[in-house]
């Protein structure tokens, strides 16, 4: 055995946690392929959103968030990873190719965001407000390089509304978007898509003035009762938004960009705190231009996020994910 190269255990163990990735409608747009020492990562076409997200776009955002959810992973087991984006310049499907030396030294930091792997998961519900403001300049201070993070202020929440319902509008009588948001989002598949205990309920949606249209739970169940303070008398949200922006809009760009939103939400995990990633505002043209009008300074708008207080408890369980035989092959 070579003992310079990790084995297919640790391999195994830290793709199934790279695994625990946001990505777009839970769609695991993922294959990973393991040859003596190397590991490459390929975006799966087979899983592309074909009406949200005909460039591929969010496909690559959920590869970089299982990108650098890998690093987390084998930092704990003590490998650095080598990254090399984009390694073939023949437009393939490779999304990287990552190598591994033996001298990584975890800190305590490294086993909670290894924890926060296991304990994130995206909360569709209204949040009350960071507990106090640095919360939010820590965040943004997590995102790597090549990435803005932008913490927008309160005054911008009257024009995210307007995006939202913009891209609404568009995408109201779009039966193929419709149709496709309906096949991942709302009824329990085994493996992938968001379960019914995920979506929020029409009371809850109600609450959050800035969320993607999902339809509801196909199962009606009752809106679970707030543990937290109540924010006002109608519980509106009164989350923080972050808007993570890119210097393009290429692959690497958006690559980069899910690996940003994976170190954001992990922070936040660790911190206790609830999050909800937003891609229908930069879905569509005319939504994206109204959120770019918001930090014109802060590059092309990719993502928003939105975090703060969680104000319902964590649903019990995971959102489910495809087997780790079923992403990964040994050469
Ligand atoms: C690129 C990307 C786009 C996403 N867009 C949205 C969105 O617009 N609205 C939303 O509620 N969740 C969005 N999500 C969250 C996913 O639906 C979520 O990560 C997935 O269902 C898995 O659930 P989990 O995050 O709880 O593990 C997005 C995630 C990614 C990575």
């Amino acid at each position: 055995m070579d003992a310079t190269i990790p084995d297919t255990d640790v391999v195994r163990t830290a793709v199934d946690l790279a695994c625990r990735a946001p990505s777009v409608h839970n769609s695991q747009p993922w294959q990973w392929r393991y040859d003596a020492g190397r590991l490459d990562l390929y975006a799966d076409p087979a899983r592309l959103l074909v009406a949200a997200d005909p460039r591929g776009r969010q496909l690559l955002i959920s590869c970089g968030a299982a990108l650098h959810h890998l690093t987390v992973a084998m930092a704990s087991l003590r490998w650095r990873t080598h990254i090399d984006l984009l390694p073939r310049a023949d437009g393939s499907r490779q999304v990287a190719s990552v190598r591994f030396t033996r001298d990584a030294q975890p800190r305590s930091h490294d086993f909670d965001l290894l924890a926060a792997i296991r304990r994130r998961r995206t909360d569709r519900t209204a949040f009350s407000p960071l507990p106090d403001p640095l919360t939010a300049e820590r965040l943004r201070a997590a995102a790597g390089a090549g990435v803005t993070v932008t913490v927008l202020p309160e005054d911008a929440r009257p024009a995210l509304v307007e995006a939202t319902e913009l891209s609404s509008a568009v995408r109201r009588y779009d039966a193929s978007y419709q149709a496709e948001l309906r096949w991942w989002a709302g009824h329990d598949f085994d493996t992938d898509g968001i379960p019914d205990s995920a979506l929020a309920t029409a009371n809850e949606r109600a609450m959050v003035s800035v969320g993607r249209a999902f339809p509801d739970p196909f199962t009606p169940r009752p809106s679970a009762a707030p543990t937290v303070v109540e924010t006002g008398a109608d519980r509106a949200d009164a989350s923080t938004v972050l808007m993570l922006g890119t210097p393009g809009d290429e692959p690497a760009d958006w690559i980069r960009c899910g690996q940003a939103l994976s170190a954001i939400t992990l922070e936040a995990t660790i911190a206790r705190l609830a999050t909800c990633t937003l891609t229908h505002l930069t879905d569509v043209d005319r939504s994206r231009e109204v959120i770019r009008e918001l930090a014109p300074d802060a590059g092309v708008p990719q993502l928003l996020i939105r975090v703060g207080t969680p104000t319902h408890p964590a649903p019990m369980n995971d959102t489910p994910r495809r087997s780790v035989s079923q992403v990964l092959t040994f050469a």
